[in-house]
């Protein structure tokens, strides 16, 4: 396929990322950061001890919000994420654990430094979003 500027201009961040497989490696590696990093620990101890239904429910979310096939509101008819946060107390301290795992795992997976800076602020604008005290 040619390259042109009008091509790239198009792309999504999920089709930047190399689609499917990579944003599933992305959030696996989150999970497994935030199932071990000790800076994480109160926002781990918030979660159920089996983290594979919440790591496919992230998967599914972000691939919508990524630009790509929109699962997670083709599944749960919604693509708000403020009830399914309501029961959990979440503050600064939790944003940023949850922040810090985002960070570390697009690091630790080949993400580029092109969509790493592109998602940057929107992930900080949405975890900032979910905060709700
Ligand atoms: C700001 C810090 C955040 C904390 C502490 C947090 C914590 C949690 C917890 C404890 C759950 C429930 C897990 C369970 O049922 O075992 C959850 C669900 C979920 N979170 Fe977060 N979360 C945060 C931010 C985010 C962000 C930024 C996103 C999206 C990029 C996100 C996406 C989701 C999704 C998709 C679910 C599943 C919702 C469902 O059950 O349908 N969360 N989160």
């Amino acid at each position: 396929m040619d390259t042109n500027s009008a091509e790239v201009i198009q792309k999504t961040p999920y089709a930047l990322m190399g689609g499917e497989e990579p944003l599933r490696r992305l959030v696996k590696r989150f999970y497994e950061i935030v199932d071990s990093d000790p800076m994480a620990a109160p926002i781990r101890a918030m979660h159920k001890d089996d983290l594979g239904p919440i790591q496919e429910a992230l998967f599914e979310f972000m691939s919508g919000w990524l630009g790509g096939p929109a699962l997670y509101s083709e599944r749960t008819g919604t693509i708000c994420l403020t009830e399914p946060h309501a029961a959990f107390e979440i503050g600064e301290p939790e944003r940023d654990q949850w922040m810090h795992c985002m960070r570390r795992a697009l690091d630790e997976t080949e993400v580029s430094d092109e969509v790493k800076a592109m998602l940057e602020q929107p992930l900080l604008g949405l975890a900032d979003f979910i905060r709700n005290v």
